[in-house]
């Protein structure tokens, strides 16, 4: 099957008509020679779910698609049964056909501490780097955005987000699977969202430089990032692992992390939340079947992680390229 020729359609009566300079080859190498061993088996998955019509669609408060009396109850069976096959479902929660989808976090949290901090996104061409399951692309097209594109190289996330879009139908939204390094110089996003993918990479400037060239002159950039307490010469990396994660690099203060955006060229850098990751937030639930927050804190203290550093704190930054 391939997932990305009406992509490639669409971009090139659009302003990323460039990008096929070099993403047709990436993506066929993708498809050749890296898919993941049980590729197959979700490929199967996802074309057996019900052909659905849903006259219903919410992406402004939720994301929920269709309702239960569209489809009848065998049908209903079948689609939680099929959906529960790309388990563990980390980012939502979806609503398909009234079938609640509980994922490990409640991304509508993140959504809806940053919503009303960003540029109305409405026109815009918005780019979500290491978007998950690609809960909040469909968020972003619910706040008006043109044309969204989201890229993670998780392959089960990627295969997530086909069995939502299969219900939702929205070629204006898509999600590819690549990672930040794969991608060129585009400048050509109005709003580039980077949440949760900073602690990730080995080398936050890199990083940080790789997402000012994906905007416009101008364009917004939304980050979000763990973050730990003190000054702007306070950085905490962590040794092997943090919160039993072993990818993760570098935990800047909120104020060394305003400094790196603007060593990197940002302006209008502005600070616009902090949270502690709450119980509420990240989750066990039946749509995982791993360890989830409560597990990665000290059973004794939760403001510490297992390993003694300080628990989760998540912030949010807006600048401008
Ligand atoms: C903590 S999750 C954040 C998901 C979502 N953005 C959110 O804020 O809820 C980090 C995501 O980054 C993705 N990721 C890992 N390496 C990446 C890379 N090199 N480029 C882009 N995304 C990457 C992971 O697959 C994962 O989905």
């Amino acid at each position: 099957m391939n997932y990305f020729s009406k992509f490639y359609q669409q971009i090139a009566e659009n302003r990323l008509a460039h990008w096929l300079n070099t993403l047709p080859a990436q993506l066929s190498h993708w498809q050749q020679h890296e898919l993941h061993g049980e590729f197959k088996h979700w490929q199967k998955t996802l074309a057996a779910l019900p052909k659905t019509q849903a006259k219903f669609l919410d992406l402004q408060q939720s994301v929920s698609v269709g309702k239960r009396s569209d489809i009848n109850d065998g049908e209903f069976k079948r689609l939680e049964n099929l959906l529960r096959k790309f388990k563990p479902w980390r980012k939502g929660p979806y609503l398909i056909h009234d079938l609640p989808i509980d994922t490990e976090w409640r991304s509508d949290f993140k959504w809806d501490r940053l919503h009303n901090e960003i540029s109305d996104l409405s026109d815009r061409y918005v780019l979500d780097i290491g978007c998950g399951s690609g809960y909040h692309l469909w968020r972003m097209r619910g706040a008006g955005a043109k044309f969204v594109v989201g890229i993670d190289p998780t392959q089960l996330f990627f295969m997530q987000f086909n069995a939502i879009k299969h219900f939702i139908k929205d070629e204006c939204v898509n999600l590819l699977p690549l990672g930040v390094e794969q991608l060129p110089e585009l400048k050509s996003f109005d709003t580039v969202f980077a949440m949760g993918v900073l602690y990730h990479r080995r080398s936050p400037i890199d990083f940080l430089y790789q997402l000012k060239a994906q905007l416009v002159q101008g364009g917004e950039l939304v980050l979000e990032t763990l973050v730990v307490d003190g000054d702007a010469n306070t950085v905490l990396v962590p040794g092997e692992r943090y919160a039993k994660m072993r990818n993760v690099w570098f935990l800047p203060s909120t104020e060394a992390m305003c400094a790196w955006l603007e060593r990197c060229g940002f302006s209008d850098i502005r600070l616009v939340n902090t949270d502690i990751t709450a119980f509420e937030e990240q989750r066990k639930t039946d749509w995982i079947d791993t360890e989830s927050l409560q597990d990665f804190l000290d059973p004794n203290d939760s403001s510490k992680t297992i390993e003694g550093y300080p628990a989760p704190k998540r912030a949010i930054f807006i600048a401008n390229a």
